[in-house]
Order: structure tokens, then sequence, then C-alpha cells
């Protein structure tokens, strides 16, 4: 059996959560890895295996890949989407795919053209109790209303990239946009945002730039309507990653991507999931790599899910609903 041979870019904290994964895969071997801190992509290499480089261009020039796991952060995006895509490089990508709508167009142009797989992390995606929901939701008749939040702490030391707008995109854009991106999954496309941002209650940490709090209106295409609120000064001890979802014969509660219920007229289901989502994206990347299914997430949901989150800052800006098409 040829294995798929994979490089990584970037060697923190994702980057090595998958490849503990892939580890356990026994058609991949792990062949090399670049970040910019080469005792990064160093001490990562001798955990997982594979070659360190500082620099992506030199490794996709020296290894010969099949596919990729891009593990950047969202500031440091640049052209290696489109020259993975160039070379016949599957690309695996982590949430969000990029800062600005006109960089993730291009990366979704490139990889549409070329033909390769692409894959973004969103890996609520794969919870058994999220797909349970998103398949009761399929008979529930219409959803009226939808409430998401991500209510958690600050990421990292004041050095983190996570705590300046300009580096991370804020919470919105980087974190609550599994949220975001759960209720297209479940509800579908948004027609129209609105948001209010604050930094009203952290305001003792100066150097955190983005958004302390905020709240999104959102309208769905089928008429159904929502409100996400995300904050990063929760209590550590309460903090909630969750949607409710009010349907026609169904009312869901979401909480993580572990427990759901769903009160129906007729009785209550708790669903438990045993599965683990970052092994199941991965395991149904390599799959489609091998020709033995479709990527569930392709770069184009990556695009949409940015442009929803994008436009959700954008409302806030100008103070306006802003229609997305
Ligand atoms: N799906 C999830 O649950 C999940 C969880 C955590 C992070 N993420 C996403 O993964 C991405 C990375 O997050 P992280 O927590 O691993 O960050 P991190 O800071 O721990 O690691 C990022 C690594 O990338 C390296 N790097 C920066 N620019 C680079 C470049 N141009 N080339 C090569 N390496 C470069 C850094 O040196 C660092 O080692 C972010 O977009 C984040 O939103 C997703």
């Amino acid at each position: 059996m040829r294995r798929i041979r994979v490089g990584f870019i970037g060697a923190g904290g994702i980057a090595g959560l998958h490849a503990s994964k892939l580890s356990t895969i026994p058609e991949v071997e792990v062949v090399s890895v670049a970040d910019v801190v080469y005792d990064k992509a160093r001490s990562f290499s001798e955990k997982y295996g594979g070659k360190p480089y500082n620099d992506w261009r030199e490794m996709y020039k020296s290894e010969k890949l099949d596919a990729v796991w891009i593990c950047i952060p969202p500031y440091a995006h640049t052209d290696e989407v489109e020259e993975a895509a160039e070379r016949g490089i599957h690309v695996f990508i982590e949430k969000p795919i990029a800062l600005t709508l006109e960089k993730a167009e291009d990366m979704r142009r490139a990889v549409e053209e070329s033909g390769v797989i692409s894959w973004v992390g969103y890996h609520f995606r794969q919870a058994y109790s999220i797909r349970r929901c998103k398949s009761i939701l399929s008979e529930s008749g219409p959803v009226g209303v939808v409430l998401g939040r991500w209510w958690g702490g600050i990421v990292g030391d004041p050095k983190h990239w996570w705590w300046r707008r300009e580096l991370s995109g804020g919470q919105i854009v980087e974190q609550a946009t599994h949220i975001f991106d759960l209720a297209r999954f479940l509800v579908g496309d948004v027609s129209r945002v609105y948001t209010e941002l604050t930094k009203s209650m952290l305001t003792d940490i100066p150097d955190l730039t983005i958004e302390d709090a905020a709240a999104t209106v959102l309208r769905f295409k089928n008429g159904a309507i929502g409100v996400i609120t995300n904050t990063c000064g929760a209590n550590p001890q309460a903090h909630k990653v969750e949607m409710d979802i009010v349907a026609r014969r169904a009312h869901i509660e979401i909480r993580g991507t572990k427990k759901a219920t769903i009160y129906r007229i007729d009785g209550v289901e708790d669903i438990t999931s045993l599965n683990d989502p970052y092994l199941d994206e991965d395991l149904k990347f390599i799959k489609a790599i091998k020709g033995e299914g479709e990527s569930e997430v392709p770069i184009s949901e990556g695009v949409k899910t940015l442009k929803l989150t994008l436009a959700a800052l954008e409302a806030y800006e100008k103070t306006l609903p802003i229609k997305i098409d």
C-alpha cells in the first residue's frame, strides 16, 4: 500500500492535534513540517516524524507531497493554498481560511480550477450528536429561531496573535466562526446580518484589541431568525459553546460536540457523541483523497462562513444590517 505523503504548515497547537490523529491512520506518513519558528518545526518532527523546514516554499519544492495540513494563524495566509493547488497537493486548512474575502476567493478559485480536494477544519460538523440533530431537523419542519453562543476565555498571553484584531480578526472571525458555521450547516445560508461589538468589560486589559463581547442578529434565507453571542470574558467554570434551535416539530439543544437533547411532542431524546470529530475529519479527508468519498467541507464552505463573519463586522462598523448574496 502506498502511503499518503503529508506535510504540515505551522507546528503549533492545532497542528500537533491533527498530527496525533494522523499518527493513528496507517495509510498516512507525515513527511515534513514547515514553521517560521524552526525550533517548533524541529520539535514537531521529533514527535510526529518528517523533515523540518522553516519555509513552506522550500518544503513544497523539496518534498513530493500528496496533501498538506495548513495550520497557521489567520494573518499568516499568503499563497500557500494557491501553490499547493498548482502542484496538485490536496489541502486541509484550518478555519478561518483567511482574513479577507479577496484572499479566500483566490484560494477557492485555485482549488476549484486545479481539482485538488480541500477540507476546512470546521470539526463541529463531524460530532455524532450534531449530525443526528441535522438529520432530525431535516424531518422536523421549518425552523423558527436559533440561539447560539461561544462564551469562553482569552486565548494565550498578551504576546499571542489572538489578542490583536489585525492578526486574528477578533473572536467572531477566529473562534465563534465555529458557531456561525454550525448555524449555516444546520439551518442554512444567511441573507442578512446585524452585529453590535463592544469592549466594555475587560477594560483592565488594554493589550486586548478585539471585542470582549458581541451579539449578532441573523436572518436566514429560509426565513428563520437567530442570535449568536460571543464573549472572551466568561468565568472559566461557566464556559459555554451551545446552540438551541426551535423547529416546527422539534426543539434542539446542542451542548458542545458531546451532548444534545431533542424535545419532541412524543418525548425527549438525549444524545451523547462517542466519536472524535477531529479524527473523523482527518480520516474522511484521507478517504476523499483515496477516492473513497467526497469532501464534506470544501473550501467554498470556508469562504461562505468567512463572508458571514466579515459581514457581521461590517454591520457593526457601518451600524447597518448587511445583506449577503
Ligand atoms: N478547529 C479547531 O478547533 C481549531 C483549534 C485551534 C486553532 N484552530 C485554528 O488553527 C490555526 C492555528 O492555530 P493554533 O492554535 O495552532 O496557533 P499556534 O499559534 O499555536 O500555532 C501556529 C503556528 O504557525 C506558525 N506560523 C506562523 N506563520 C507561519 C508561516 N507563514 N509559515 C509557517 N508557519 C507559520 C507559528 O510559528 C506557530 O508555530 C488558526 O487559524 C486557528 O483558528 C482551529
